[in-house]
Formats: C-alpha cells, structure tokens, sequence
C-alpha cells in the first residue's frame, strides 16, 4: 500500500482559507438536516433496539427492501436477495479486490478512472490493462480488442457522470459494452454514484440492464442522502454475491445498522423523492458557473468536458504542462484543485489534466476559483516548467 499523495492535497484543501475545488463532496446543503429528528424518530418507533443491534452481513432487511423499486426505477431489476448492502461503494470496492484479485491478475479499465478504485484493487496486486476512451467514454473496439489480447479477469468503469472526467457513455456504446462482455464471458464492476445527479439531457440505462448475467452493479447513498451514513450497495450474480458477503465479514461484519435503517426510512417514506430535486436546484447553477468560468477565464489551448450531470469538469491542458505545479501555484493563492494525473495508472499520460469539483462551492465563488486557477495555468505555461 502506498500513502496517496491526493490525501495531502484534500489535507491543505480543506485548511481555513482555502477554497476547495478538490473534493468529491456533497455540499453541506445538500443534506436534509430538516427531516433528521423526524427519521431517527421514527427509526426508533418502527424498529427500537433492532435498529442498534448487530445484523446481518447482506444489510438491514427493511433497507434490502426498500432498495427495490429504488433500482427499478434506474433501470435495475432485482430481489432483496439479489443485493448486499455495504459500507458505501467503497466498501463493494474493497471486497470485489479481495474475492477476484490475485496478484498478477489483469483488471481492465478507462485512463484516467476513478482513483478510489485503484487504491481498492492496488493492495490485492493486480496489473492494469487500459482501454482507450474519447470524449464520449470508453471506446467499445478497444474494450473487444482488451479482452481478446489479455486474460482479464474483470472490467471496472464508472459509464455516468464519471469521476474524473464527467463523461457518459451513450446507450449505444453501452448496448456495444454489453454485446462484447456477453461474447468474451466477462465480468463488469459497473460503478454508478451519480447517475441521479443529472442536470440536463435524458438519463441513460445501466450497462447492467442489458447483461445482469455479467456486471456487478453497485451505488450509493452517498451523493443523494449523505456520505456519512457510508450506505452503499450492489447487486451481483449470485455466486459472486456470496463471496463478497463472506469477504466483507472479516472487514466490518455489516454496515452501521442505525445508518441502515435511517437509509431505509429516507427511501420509504418519499424523502428521496422530495430531496433530489433540491439537490438538482443547488447543483445546476453551479454547473453552468464553472463552465461559464472556463469559458471566460481558460487561454486558449485548453479544452474542457460538458458534463450533462455528477460533480466534476475534466480540464486537458497543452503538452508539457504540469498540473501538479499548476496547483502549487494556486494554492499559494488560495485555491485546491486535484491534479488529473492521479487518475491514471501511468500517470505521466495525465500530467497535463486538472480536475475540478463544482458541487462544493456557490456559482460566485466557482468564477473566482477558476480566475485564480487560469491565473495559475498562465503564469506556469510563461515560465515553461521552470
Ligand atoms: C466513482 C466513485 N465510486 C465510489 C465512490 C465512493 O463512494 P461511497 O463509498 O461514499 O459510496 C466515489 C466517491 O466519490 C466515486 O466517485
């Protein structure tokens, strides 16, 4: 295992003073700390000492059930026994590296991908095999040409609204994803966080939905309900399923029961319904400031993502850029980015990227952010690395 340098950059980033495009955080308005009292209250009325009691490791049954017309309505048919709650999708990430990595294994995924996921997988030693994408997601013919070169033993992609980019795979190449997984018999770990935080266009299917034989589909509560509560979730084939509970329960037995059954309470009583779209209102105007700002402040020769939804805009610098020396530069003024190079597992293909959180901060301070980082980018493109 190795330290993560993006620690220490979240570290300064959330210093006093500082304003943070770095995190992947929902705003703290974002919470529904109205409704609180009244969901403890009535986690207490329905299921008093069950909900502080230790339970089972597949999740607090009431939460299993709730579960299902919630993933139906995305697009997820499945049974409370066909999923297994976790101690949010990190949790699922964890276990999927323990159950099917052995070291050597290859593990095919998107440049740049989600670095939560390589710091899952790293420990268990896998090697990465990479498939090429454009600025619609992953390229299908580089996936089929992957799975035909190398013996992968699964596939991890986040399709909507990815983390870092922001990109969406479109329904055809996720038809295309699914046709191939069928034809090579291989295993997808289909990461979906954001897909309910979609700002503008029309929501897309989960790859899942068109070859459950072969994805393993998890999501969270994270982004629309609270990220402290850690309740994630995924469904799976049943005899993976089965491994991922067995690896869990050495880890922590099951997820925070009390955070279960507040979860479940969330989703029964409609609270999900009536919070998203606040959430929607929040996240929209901000959406358009960041990329109004780019638009105003960027010099030419950098281009950015338009992502339709999620928490992040990917900025592709001239080559030769260092990102990493670009954020020095704007933290000394007050402002954190994440450089986009941690995203790759060879991260010198990215060291010319940013990644910006837009969720975090209001539309006014988004401008000032991307002036001071456009400021930076200018004076370190002027001073050619030295
Ligand atoms: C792609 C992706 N997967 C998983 C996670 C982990 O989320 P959680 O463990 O809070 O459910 C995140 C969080 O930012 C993410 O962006």
């Amino acid at each position: 295992m190795e330290a993560s340098a993006i620690r220490e950059i979240l570290k300064v980033a959330s210093s006093p003073g500082v304003i943070s495009l770095a995190g992947g955080l929902p705003a703290a308005e974002s919470f529904p700390l109205a409704i609180m009292q009244d969901l403890m209250a009535r986690v207490v009325e329905k299921h008093g000492a069950k909900a502080l009691q230790y339970d089972a490791s597949e999740g607090f049954g009431p939460l299993r059930e709730a579960l299902v017309p919630h993933l139906a309505a995305r697009g997820v048919a499945v049974d409370p026994s066909g999923l297994v709650v976790f101690s949010g999708s990190q949790g699922v990430l964890d276990a999927i590296g323990k159950v099917l990595i052995s070291p050597g294994d290859v593990v095919a995924v998107e440049a740049p991908t989600y670095l939560g996921a390589l710091q899952a997988f790293n420990p268990y030693e896998p090697r990465y095999a990479e498939i090429a994408t454009d600025d619609h997601g992953l390229l299908p013919d580089s996936l089929d040409a992957v799975l035909t070169r190398e013996p992968v033993k699964f596939v991890y992609l986040v399709p909507t609204f990815q983390n870092p980019t922001g990109r969406t795979l479109p329904l055809a190449r996720r038809l295309a994803v699914a046709e191939i997984l069928r034809r090579h018999g291989t295993l997808l770990v289909e990461d979906d966080p954001y897909s309910d935080l979609r700002y503008t266009g029309e929501r897309v299917p989960p790859i899942q939905s068109f070859a459950p034989e072969n994805v393993a589909y998890m999501s969270t509560l994270s982004k629309t309900f609270a990220p402290g509560l850690r309740v994630g979730f995924c469904v799976a084939p049943a005899p993976l399923l089965r491994w991922l509970v067995v690896a869990r329960q050495g880890v922590d037995l099951h997820t925070s029961t009390l955070g279960q059954a507040l979860a479940a309470e969330y989703l029964v009583g409609g609270h999900l319904e009536r919070q998203l779209p606040k959430i929607l209102a929040l996240y929209r105007p901000r959406r358009e400031a960041i990329l109004a700002a780019l638009s105003r402040h960027l010099p030419a020769g950098f281009r950015w993502t338009q992502p339709e939804g999620g928490m992040f805009v990917w900025v592709e610098g001239p080559a030769g850029l260092d990102a990493v020396r670009v954020n020095e530069r704007a933290l000394a003024a007050g402002v954190a980015f994440v450089p986009g190079r941690y995203f790759f597992v060879d991260e010198e293909q990215g060291a010319a990227t940013l990644r910006l959180n837009f969720t975090a901060a209001d539309p006014e301070t988004l401008d000032q952010a991307v002036e001071v980082i456009a400021a930076a980018l200018i004076a370190e493109l002027a001073a050619g690395g030295k």
